[in-house]
């Protein structure tokens, strides 16, 4: 414990800016204490907290092995041995920048390009956010960040620099469509604190919500920074995850194409290679930034997190195969597409609703009607039965700085089909327990009530009674043990 005191670290390292004690990362516990396993554990807990996409990494693993000069620790590429484990520019493999500018032009349909000098490598897309932060902000500057948003960011863009992430509150009424009037309600409001806002960060397309941002929206984002004379920060990580229309529009189409009076200095993009090819283990992000004084300074960091010149090399040689890439990316999107629609069919199925997603790895669950009452607390007690007794961990919208309860993110490309199917039996199972109790309940009171008013109000704990009441909405679905019951 004493290791840990303040007066031998940092006040950072002994502060709490890792975020590590939300909600997020308690699910990720309970997974850890006990992970489902088609072979040796099937009653464990399966992970759908986790937004990775394994789909398709059966691809890239036979272009491997078909390109074994991609390696160079096999006969075929071993020639390159030394070069590559001597090198050490931080501006990274030539080829890679190069591979990775031409993929990104083919993400985005060919409509923007990209130059290889603009790119800055990072550590993920994690260490592109923080590189970003050091360069924008001092610390107390702020980020308006529009909810809900994926929870790390508070630890990948505050915690080393000090910065605060304000919330653009966007809700479910208009499918949580980012607006200028939300935007300029968070930007005035933090002024009117006294507090400086450096940046919008957007995440498109998004985590959690899988849906896009309209080009309007953006050329009203690119509009609005350039008025105020902030930085717009665009988290793209999902580009190439889009499986269904709309389009996906990147910001670089925007500033390129759109709107030649956005001021491009402002403008800066975070990419890696962590979802659309299911590589997040390589560490591989970038910045790519208008700002040529951004690109200097972010480039003097990047040995903080360069990734090693072995993957650079392997992967400059992937994504120059434009042929290898162009399948790639239609065969993702197909398989990403099928999964989604046999999930939230299947949640469908008995009632469960998703936002109308077409992006990314996982849905944006709707149990609203299941909860207690329209509270964080009532969210978080939903959350410990989804964990706990249908063993699935899934991420509570709080998480998220969701501020309207009942929301929840499902990942479900992380997995071969058979587990899938496995957690949507286990929802359909629940779900028709709950029913078949909450049928149990209104019988129950209805015999109560055939007694006569007076028996309505029998002193008897409230049993029958509170559930009954607990259990009047048609998706209140709660389970024999779940604390929504008990609670009064
Ligand atoms: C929106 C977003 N940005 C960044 C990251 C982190 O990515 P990386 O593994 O490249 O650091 C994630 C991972 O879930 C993400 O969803």
């Amino acid at each position: 414990m004493a290791a840990y005191s303040g007066e031998l670290l940092s006040k950072i390292a002994t502060g709490d800016g890792h975020g590590e004690n939300s909600s997020y990362f308690d699910g990720w516990k309970a997974y850890d204490m006990n992970p489902f396993d088609l072979d040796h554990n099937r009653d464990g807990v399966i992970q759908m907290g986790l937004a990775e996409n394994q789909l398709s990494l059966d691809m890239i693993e036979e272009w491997s092995l078909n390109h074994p000069e991609a390696s160079i620790c096999t006969p075929q590429g071993a020639s390159q041995f030394r070069r590559i484990a001597n090198f050490q520019d931080y501006h990274g493999l030539p080829e890679f920048r190069k591979g990775m500018a031409k993929f990104m032009e083919q993400v985005r349909g060919g409509k923007v390009t990209f130059d290889p000098d603009r790119i800055v490598m990072c550590g993920g897309a994690t260490g592109a956010q923080d590189t970003l932060a050091f360069c924008l902000a001092d610390p107390g500057d702020a980020y308006l960040v529009p909810t809900p948003y994926y929870p790390a960011f508070d630890r990948d863009c505050c915690w080393r620099s000090g910065i605060k992430l304000l919330p653009i509150e966007c809700h479910s009424s208009n499918n949580f469509a980012l607006t200028r009037e939300a935007l300029v309600s968070a930007y005035d409001g933090a002024r009117s604190q006294g507090i400086r806002v450096k940046g919008i960060l957007i995440t498109n397309p998004s985590n959690p919500l899988g849906t896009v941002l309209s080009r309007g929206t953006l050329a009203m984002l690119a509009e609005f920074a350039t008025e105020r004379r902030v930085h717009l920060i665009c988290d793209e990580i999902y580009a190439g995850s889009v499986f269904a229309k709309p389009d996906f529009v990147s910001i670089a189409e925007v500033v390129e194409r759109d709107d030649p009076g956005c001021n491009r200095d402002l403008v800066h993009i975070a990419y890696s290679l962590s979802k659309d090819f299911g590589l997040p283990g390589f560490r591989v992000g970038i910045v790519y930034s208008y700002n040529d004084a951004v690109v200097a300074c972010a480039r003097k960091m990047s040995s903080f997190g360069l990734a090693s010149s072995q993957t650079q090399f392997f992967l400059a040689r992937m994504l120059s195969d434009h042929e290898f890439m162009a399948r790639f990316l239609a065969e993702s999107a197909r398989r990403l597409a099928a999964r989604h629609e046999r999930f939230t069919s299947g949640l469908r199925e008995v009632g469960i609703g998703c936002l109308d997603g077409n992006a990314g790895l996982f849905s944006w669950m709707d149990l609203r009607g299941m909860l207690r009452e329209k509270t964080p607390e009532a969210e978080l007690e939903l959350w410990r039965v989804i964990v706990h007794e249908m063993k699935l961990n899934v991420s509570p919208g709080t998480s998220f700085h969701c501020d309207e309860p009942g929301w929840f993110r499902v990942c479900h490309a992380n997995m071969d089909d058979e587990t899938m199917e496995i957690a949507l039996a286990r929802i359909h199972d629940f779900v028709r327990r709950q029913q078949k109790q909450q049928q149990k309940a209104k019988a129950k009171a209805k015999r109560w009530a055939a007694r006569g008013p007076l028996h309505l109000s029998l002193p008897r704990g409230g049993g029958a009674a509170a559930s009954y009441l607990a259990l009047s909405s048609p998706l209140a679905l709660m389970s024999p043990h779940s604390p929504m019951v008990h609670a009064s």
